[in-house]
């Protein structure tokens, strides 16, 4: 509830290094995650999240999971650990964990990407 009362890191980076965008075909929502990567370190991650309270809590607490992390330990974030992190939440809002685990998956992959990388080569997005 905190986390959706008082998201963290919401909003958009300038030049960001990666960006990914997901929706659940289900709901309609629409997560966008910003990541700023110096040196293979999440330096900065902003994110806007248009949809249901869990998708706003589980992008917050993942943002704040990944900040300063290195990608590989960010690839590694699963929504089970979001879900945890969060304290848990109801079986009908699992899937808005999920969502979370693909932004964050999919802004690496723009990342490699931009780089000029073929992000189906990294371990954890194959
Ligand atoms: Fe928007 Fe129910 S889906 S109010
Ligand atoms: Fe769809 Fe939460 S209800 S992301």
């Amino acid at each position: 509830m905190d986390h959706f009362a008082h998201p963290r890191n919401v909003g958009e980076i300038e030049n960001a290094d990666g960006v990914g965008t997901v929706g659940n075909a289900k709901c309609g929502d629409i997560m966008k995650m910003f990541l700023k990567i110096d040196d293979g370190v999440i330096t900065d991650v902003k994110f806007k999240t248009f949809g249901c309270g869990a998708a706003i809590a589980t992008s917050s607490i993942a943002t704040e999971m990944i900040k300063g992390s290195k990608i590989d330990e960010a690839l590694s974030l699963t929504n089970a650990a979001v879900v945890d992190a969060l304290g848990g939440l109801p079986a009908v809002k699992i899937h808005c964990s999920v969502l979370a685990e693909e932004a964050v998956k999919s802004a690496i992959a723009d990342y490699y990407t931009k780089q000029g990388v073929d992000y189906k080569t990294i371990p954890g997005l194959e």
